[in-house]
């Protein structure tokens, strides 16, 4: 079967924005044929120069609706039909505004109901969307008038181009159908009408006062995705828990006029059996883990790249920035690493510690023997606050590894360089000491000159993202000689 895109091309000139905006409407037209309980056709004329002169329209979608049967058995998309056989469509395309009537159809007895709205884009008609009508059983309904004239305020957006959605990004498949229950609301997000699908979906939030005349708000739910629709005027779709057992899926739409955003329809879904099924595979902590996994494997992609471009490189200078790069990049590997094993909010950052001495071990050249000793233990920090943290620990032992020990070593010096970590929680802050005991800090050295990128690196992670302090100085001969730098970040504090 030819795609809206193959048969753009063959039979139309229409622009590739208007073709994406075609496209757009038959993947969020589902919710048009079930409010309004009928077969849709997508029709478009066919370019008299590709037709040798034959006026014809071209169907470049159908869809059929989910709670009525079909009028039409057979599958229309790809064939063409004569101009004159469907006048109206013709009358909506030339005109531009909606035309309602009467027509027949292939193994239907009586004349069906027709609408015929164009469609809108950039300011011309590209398509004319054509309800066919199933029979009425009987008068409508409460639920079904409510439907209709939301289906009626949809189909005017159509005409104006702002249905569908440009943004909307979130229909597709998994999208609720309307079958699953709609609430209707006003533009203050004040409920107008739930049909008896979407009071079940509430009562399982524990939500059992009637709704009408009130927002989710007043009645104890907090729905951000209505607030968020409600000011962007753009859809939104977010799945609403509770506890374990309970998990609703809320797709709000915006009904829009004049830019104003008039009313929502939100298309609520109980999805609790299917998270119960798929438990195991829609398991949010399994995907976050498996993304870390994969931030990972991509970090250390790039570090591997980086390295081979380093091993090419002839000057020693590109060769050590390459190295540098990798290094930091690896420093960062380290944290999703760790939570790809644990993912959350937190994490233990001993591990991470343990991986980042066994990096600065592996990656600083070991011209000089030296050890990297750990005392105590930072114990479960912020995802926020580990990130930064390792990569400047990771800076700040590389340094000692690999400026304070230059002069130890050789034939005649068999001092061994030892640098000491020392990591513990106090008042609401996260310590980290690193010491060593090598040739200190130069006369003219100050931490606040921003000349090399390293240090530079670890005093925007230390006092502008991580809001703490950081102290780097010489330890006199009488003490021991050596570097002493103590960081301290608040662990509480909202980054
Ligand atoms: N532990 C240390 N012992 C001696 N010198 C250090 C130490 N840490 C940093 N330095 C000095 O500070 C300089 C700046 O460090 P950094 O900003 O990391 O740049 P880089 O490591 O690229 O030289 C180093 O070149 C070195 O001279
Ligand atoms: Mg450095």
């Amino acid at each position: 079967m030819a795609t809206l895109a193959e048969l753009t091309a063959q039979h139309t000139s229409l622009t590739q924005p208007s073709v994406d905006h075609l496209l757009r409407l038959t993947v969020s037209w589902s919710l048009l044929s079930d409010l309004s309980f009928s077969d849709m056709l997508l029709m478009t004329k066919v370019d008299l120069l590709t037709n040798l002169g034959e006026d014809n329209f071209v169907v470049l979608g159908q869809m059929r609706p989910n709670n009525r049967s079909t009028l039409m058995n057979e599958d229309l998309v790809g064939t063409l039909l004569r101009c004159d056989a469907w006048p109206l469509v013709r009358q909506a395309f030339d005109g531009g505004a909606r035309v309602v009537g009467e027509a027949m159809i292939e193994n239907v007895e009586d004349r069906v109901p027709v609408w015929c709205i164009p469609v809108r884009f950039e300011g011309v008609i590209v398509a004319v969307l054509v309800r066919l009508q199933g029979p009425l059983r009987g008068p409508a309904s409460l639920y079904e008038q409510a439907y209709l004239s939301v289906f009626e305020r949809l189909c005017d957006m159509v005409a104006d181009a702002t249905f569908p959605y440009r943004e909307d990004d979130v229909a597709g498949p998994g999208m609720p159908r309307v079958g699953d229950g709609i609430i209707l609301m006003d533009g203050e997000g004040l409920v107008e009408f739930a049909t008896p699908n979407a009071t079940n979906a509430l009562h399982r939030l524990g939500i059992y006062a009637p709704a009408e005349g009130r927002s989710l708000d007043d009645l104890g739910l907090r729905a951000r995705v209505i607030d968020r629709t409600l000011e962007f005027g753009i859809p939104a779709m977010d799945e609403i828990d509770q506890g374990h057992d309970v998990a609703i899926v809320f797709h709000c739409v915006p009904l829009l006029e004049k830019g104003e955003v008039t009313g929502l329809i939100t298309l609520v879904r109980d999805v609790s059996d299917l998270r119960k099924l798929n438990r195991v595979l829609l398991n949010k902590e399994a995907a976050v883990r498996e993304v870390h996994h994969r931030v990972k494997n991509n970090l250390q992609t790039i570090s591997s790249l980086l390295r081979l471009q380093a091993r090419r490189s002839d000057i020693a200078e590109t060769r050590t920035a390459l190295l540098e790069a990798e290094r930091r990049i690896r420093s960062i590997a380290v944290v999703h690493e760790v939570l790809s094993r644990e993912p959350g909010e937190e994490v233990v950052f001993d591990e991470i510690v343990r991986s980042l001495v066994l990096l600065v071990e592996d990656t600083v050249l070991a011209l000089h023997p030296v050890e990297i000793v750990v005392n105590g233990e930072l114990g479960v920090l912020s995802t926020d606050l580990a990130t930064p943290l390792a990569v400047a620990l990771a800076e700040l032992l590389t340094n000692a590894v690999e400026h304070a020990f230059t002069e130890f070593g050789g034939v005649n010096n068999d001092q061994v360089g030892i640098v000491t970590l020392n990591l513990f929680q106090e008042d609401g802050n996260a310590i980290a000491e690193i010491r060593d005991n090598g040739r200190g800090l130069g006369e003219d050295f100050s931490l606040d000159v921003p000349t090399s990128l390293g240090l530079s690196i670890v005093r925007d992670l230390i006092r502008a993202q991580l809001h703490g302090t950081i102290e780097m100085k010489s330890v006199s001969a009488t003490e021991g000689g050596g570097t002493y730098v103590r960081v301290e970040v608040p662990t509480t504090a909202r980054l």
